[in-house]
C-alpha cells in the first residue's frame, strides 16, 4: 500500500520530527483528508524497509497504482506527499537539509528550473533516463527529467474559423484576429514559458512586438484558466484560445455537459508545423538535493520513464509520453501527429525573468 500525506500550508512540521511522530501525524492527517492508509502495524520503519519519499503535485489514482507496481517490483515503499506545485518548492526550501524528500515531481520546465536554481535538486547520471527521455526534455546537467509532455496549442472555434487561416504563434498578431484571441494572464507560468520559447527563437525586440500584437488582438483582458478560455470560445467571446492540450482532454471527457460542449466546439491546431514546431512543456521529476534514499529515488524516476509507466503516467492527465514509441491515448491520437519545438526546455527557465519583464512592458495583464 502507498503511504499518502496530503499537506496544506503551514504543516511543515508534519514531515519532520521523529519517524514515530511522522507515523502518528500521517495517520491523523490521512484520515482527515480521507486518504487510504495501511494499518499502523504495517507501516515500515526506515531502518529496515527501503523507502522513497516523493513530493508530487499530482493526485491521480493511476499514479497510486503505478507506485504500487514499483513497490511490488522493487520492495521499495513509496511515501507520497502531495501539495500544490509552488508549495512543494517552498516546502523543500524551508526544510533545507532536514527535508525527507527524495524525489520532486512538479509541472513546467520553468518551475523545475526554479527548483534547480534554488539548489533544491542534484545531478543524476543515468543511462536509462538518457536512453528513454529525449535530450531536449531534460536538464542538460541531469537535475530534472521530463516525464510527460503537453503542447500549448491554438484551440479555434470550429464554426467560425477555417484552420487554413492559422499558421504560427507569430501569425496571431495579424490584424485579422483583432478582438478574437483568448489567453490567460501573464502571471501564469505556461504563458511565461511560451514567451520564453519565442524569445529563444527571435530575441527580445521581436518578442516584445509579438507580445504587443497579441495584447492588441485580445478578445478581453486576460482572465480565468485555460479551460475558461475554451469556454469563452464556446460562448462566442473570442475565436482562438491558446491552451495546453490536456485541458481539452479534460473538457471532452467531463461529466459536465457544458464542459463537453465547450471542448467539442473547438478544433486543435498545432502551430509552427513548417518551422520550429509547436511549443511543448513537461511535467517532470528530479532527485532532491538532500535525498536520504538517493539510489531508490533514481530507480523510481527510471521506472516512470519505462514503457509501461510512461503510458499510464501520461494518460492520467491526457498528456503525451516523453519516451518515443509509447502509445498515445485515443483522444491524443485523434488530434494527430505533430512536430514539436526541439528547444531544450532548460532555456525556458533561463529566459523566464526576461519573458516576465516583456509581459510587464507591453501591459499583458
Ligand atoms: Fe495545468
Amino acid at each position: 500500500m502507498i503511504l499518502n500525506f496530503k499537506l496544506s500550508g503551514g504543516s511543515g512540521a508534519l514531515v519532520r520530527g521523529s519517524s514515530k511522530m511522522k507515523k502518528i501525524l500521517a495517520t491523523c492527517l490521512g484520515l482527515a483528508y480521507g486518504v487510504l492508509l495501511p494499518a499502523c502495524a504495517s507501516v515500515p520503519d526506515d531502518a529496515t524497509q527501503q523507502v522513497v519519499n516523493v513530493y508530487t503535485h499530482r493526485h491521480y489514482d493511476t499514479d497510486q497504482q503505478l507506485f504500487q507496481r514499483f513497490q511490488e517490483e522493487t520492495g521499495i515503499q513509496v511515501r507520497v506527499v502531495s501539495a500544490g506545485a509552488d508549495e512543494l518548492i517552498n516546502r523543500l526550501e524551508t526544510e533545507g537539509k532536514d527535508s525527507p524528500a527524495d524525489v520532486l515531481i512538479t509541472v513546467d520546465a520553468g518551475r523545475l528550473h526554479r527548483a534547480k536554481s534554488k539548489g533544491l535538486l542534484q545531478p543524476v547520471d543515468s543511462a536509462v533516463l538518457s536512453a528513454n527521455i529525449p535530450d531536449h526534455l531534460r536538464d542538460p546537467e541531469g537535475e530534472w527529467f521530463g516525464l510527460t509532455q503537453r503542447a500549448r496549442i491554438i484551440a479555434y472555434a470550429k464554426e467560425r474559423v477555417d484552420p487554413a487561416e492559422l499558421s504560427t504563434y507569430e501569425g496571431l498578431t495579424d490584424a485579422k484576429w483583432k478582438g478574437k484571441i483568448l489567453i490567460r494572464s501573464s502571471g501564469n507560468i505556461y504563458n511565461q514559458s511560451l514567451l520564453s520559447s519565442i524569445l529563444a527563437a527571435h530575441g527580445p525586440q521581436e518578442t516584445k512586438s509579438w507580445a504587443e500584437g497579441v495584447v492588441a488582438n485580445m478578445a478581453r483582458e486576460p482572465q480565468g484558466n485555460d479551460r475558461g478560455q475554451v469556454k469563452a470560445v464556446a460562448d462566442g467571446i473570442g475565436d482562438l484560445a491558446i491552451v495546453n492540450t490536456y485541458y481539452l482532454g479534460r473538457l471532452l471527457t467531463s461529466d459536465n455537459p457544458e464542459e463537453r460542449r465547450a471542448g467539442e466546439s473547438v478544433g486543435v491546431f498545432f502551430p509552427n508545423q513548417a518551422g520550429r514546431g509547436a511549443h511543448v512543456n513537461v511535467s517532470g521529476a528530479g532527485v532532491c538535493r538532500h535525498a536520504k534514499n538517493r539510489e531508490n529515488a533514481v530507480r523510481f524516476i527510471e521506472f516512470l520513464s519505462q514503457d509501461e509507466a510512461q503510458g499510464t503516467f501520461a494518460q492520467a492527465n491526457f498528456e503525451y509520453p516523453v519516451k518515443p514509441g509509447v502509445e498515445w491515448s485515443e483522444i491524443l491520437q485523434g488530434w494527430g501527429q505533430f512536430k514539436s519545438d526541439a528547444l531544450n526546455l532548460a532555456q525556458l527557465g533561463e529566459l523566464n525573468a526576461e519573458a516576465v519583464k516583456i509581459f510587464d512592458r507591453v501591459g499583458w495583464q
